[in-house]
């Protein structure tokens, strides 16, 4: 068989000229894949699917709904489809701070009118919020919180319906994104932020950075502006987050290629370059930001190599509004959703990491050095190894090394264009990996595979076989799931590990055989799209969803996007939160008191409590009888 890609045949249709897939999904196949292997949990049966394997280590559908709360300290919520936030009896909810929200005094807060002028745009709490960490420092509280992208038109004058007209159209929509670093302090009704407090910044679509790591320096990270490929300015498309041991954020850089377009369709490029335009998107007519029209850093037919730029991890001192953020080459360039880090037992700096896109690839970073509290830090998120999950059928898997030797590319290359490294060790395509959380109990880690409507369809950008594997078992798969592993010797630095499927979400009510979703998901916690994921310090799972909340058809019963609990050892889990129509839940961290939990809540869309337009927002939520909430 010629393995040559014709010109006139789609990816899509090549593939399926040569690997035709029978019409029907194989029922026993699929099952067996997703729900019968042995998890890792005690040697029980991880999990039971009704048709096939009643499981022994899972509650049943109706023995699940029969315990309710279970181990929970709330009775789980109904789903919801109206326009306000809810959480269980004997919690309440308040909102903390939101988009156009003034840092500073001297600074106009939020225009429902046009988003407000350009000048104090960089002083205002920015649009979308998603992924953020709280800090303790000397006394203060403080909260990191990225601000993925803007809504065009509600950020521009309503005339000009959503397109930027000027290059001050353009600086409004770069300071309206990026990373807040804001302070907290507890008022008389819950935690109110600290306007002016020296901590406050805004980091945005301007703000210098720093490059390090493998591919600080090379030619592909250099531009006229910047002959030495070390300096860049802006973090884009701030999606979830991370925190160090050593106590500073990271913002993590997903669809970064959305912001880039050419002035000259005709523009030619080196054959890398294309190449790497062509696996990660980067689109010649832009996503509707324009920046590229008034902005030449963003034009690639003038700065072909400003799209290597961004795409990165990027750490920043919460700490010191002075300071610098730095772009961490060694942790790879993808669209990364967040950065989980951990220590293995020698303290070597374990950092996993999700690429979300259909059909990418799981990764892991492990450093060459160890951390030890008030040594240097340097180096520990560059210097060290990049590896891509390989997940087999039989319940293990392993890390692939992606190395010179591996891939045949040289280190910098790795770095840069880490997705085709991955194909090229033969990593697992994976359903859009979201958020990966790890236990602060267990050696375990999660990742939520949000959805992916290719798999079994489509290959990947880079042409990589999407045919229904162990961890991403049903064709089509509008639901998610999330898988777990446990590395060999409770190590995180291993090779090897254990895996199975916490959860596969889908809908008993109205679907067949693995579309029901697996045994712990019933009529009383349905939803859809596992993204944004935290481990309390109990060791339970926070999950918190993105998806369609339509509550329509195989999505009937879910409601509006919600945050659930799950107990890793019962599997049991429990509707906690749900957000107004529209939003999506994102983003969660707790005072140092663990007695608030903050809760993202992203384009809220058809009402707000207050009543005025929706905003995106952080929410905080307690207990009536101020318990700790995880
Ligand atoms: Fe920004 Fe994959 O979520
Ligand atoms: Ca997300
Ligand atoms: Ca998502
Ligand atoms: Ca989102």
């Amino acid at each position: 068989m010629t393995t040559k890609h014709p010109a006139h045949l789609s990816a899509d249709d090549w593939d399926e000229l040569h690997f035709p897939r029978p019409e029907e999904n194989d029922f026993d196949r699929v099952v067996e894949r997703a729900l019968s292997r042995r998890g890792f949990l005690s040697g029980l049966v991880a999990f039971g699917s009704g048709a096939a394997v009643m499981g022994s280590g899972l509650m049943t559908s109706s023995s699940a709904q029969a315990m309710g709360a279970g181990r929970f300290p709330f009775a789980p919520i109904a789903a919801q489809t109206d326009g306000t936030v809810h959480v269980p009896e004997g919690y309440r909810w308040k909102l903390l701070g939101g988009w156009g929200d003034a840092l500073f005094s001297d600074a106009a807060g939020y225009d429902v009118t046009d988003g407000g002028p350009l000048d104090g745009s960089d002083r205002i709490f920015g649009e979308n919020t998603d992924g953020m960490e709280s800090f303790a420092f000397e006394g203060h509280q403080l909260i990191a919180v990225n601000h993925e992208y803007v809504n065009l038109d509600i950020n521009l004058p309503a005339a000009q319906e959503g397109k930027p007209a000027s290059a001050d159209d353009v600086r409004k929509l770069q300071n309206l994104q990026g990373v807040t670093v804001f302070e907290i302090a507890q008022g008389e009704d819950g935690f109110e932020v600290v306007v002016d407090s020296p901590f406050n910044r805004r980091i945005d679509h301007n703000t210098p950075m720093k490059i390090v790591g493998p591919a600080a320096g090379h030619d592909l990270m250099k531009t006229e502006a910047d002959p030495t490929g070390t300096e860049s300015l802006g973090t884009f498309n701030n999606c979830g987050s991370g925190k160090t041991p050593w106590g500073t954020y990271l913002t993590c850089e997903e669809n970064f290629n959305g912001y880039f377009g050419s002035t000259d369709e005709a523009a030619s490029y080196d054959d890398k370059v294309k190449a790497g335009y062509d696996r990660y998107g980067v689109p010649v007519e832009g996503w509707g930001y324009d920046y590229h029209k008034w902005d030449a850093r963003f034009d690639t037919s003038k700065t072909p190599n400003e799209p290597h730029r961004a795409g990165w991890v990027v750490e920043i001192d919460p700490t010191n509004p002075e300071s610098t953020p730095v772009k961490h080459t060694g942790l790879g360039r993808i669209k990364h959703e967040n950065a989980e880090v951990v220590l293995n037992p020698e303290g070597k700096v374990v950092v996993y990491m999700g690429d979300d896109e259909r059909g990418e690839y799981l990764y892991r970073f492990v450093s060459t050095g160890t951390y030890f509290p008030g040594a240097s830090t340097e180096g520990l998120l560059d210097d060290g190894t990049l590896f891509a999950a390989k997940f087999n059928d039989d319940g293990t898997g392993e890390w692939l090394a992606l190395t010179p030797e591996t891939t045949g590319m040289e280190p910098a290359e790795i770095a840069i264009f880490t997705r085709m490294a991955a194909s090229a060790v033969g990593a697992t395509t994976m359903d859009r990996p979201e958020w990966v959380a790890s236990s602060p109990v267990t050696a375990e880690a999660y990742c939520a595979l949000t959805n992916n409507k290719n798999r079994g369809k489509k290959p990947n950008a880079g042409g990589d076989d999407t045919a229904a594997n162990g961890p991403n078992p049903r064709d089509a798969n509008n639901f998610g799931q999330i898988v777990r592993w446990r590395p060999h010797g409770e190590d995180a630095a291993a090779d090897g590990f254990d895996w199975d499927l916490y959860v596969m979400a889908g809908n008993p009510d109205t679907q067949e055989g693995a579309y029901k979703g697996s045994e712990n998901v019933t009529s009383g916690n349905l939803f859809n799209s596992p993204d944004g994921m935290a481990i309390d310090s109990a060791g339970l799972v926070w999950i918190q969803t993105d998806g369609d909340d339509s509550n329509e058809g195989e999505f009937a019963g879910m409601g509006n996007n919600q945050m659930l609990v799950g107990d890793p050892v019962t599997g049991e889990i429990a509707r906690f939160l749900t957000g107004p129509k529209g939003s999506e839940v994102t983003g969660l961290c707790w005072s140092i008191d663990r007695r608030t939990m903050f809760v993202g809540i992203q384009h809220p869309g058809s009402g707000w409590p207050d009543g005025g337009t929706p905003r995106s927002a952080i929410i905080q939520v307690r207990r009536e009888d101020d318990a700790p909430v995880g």
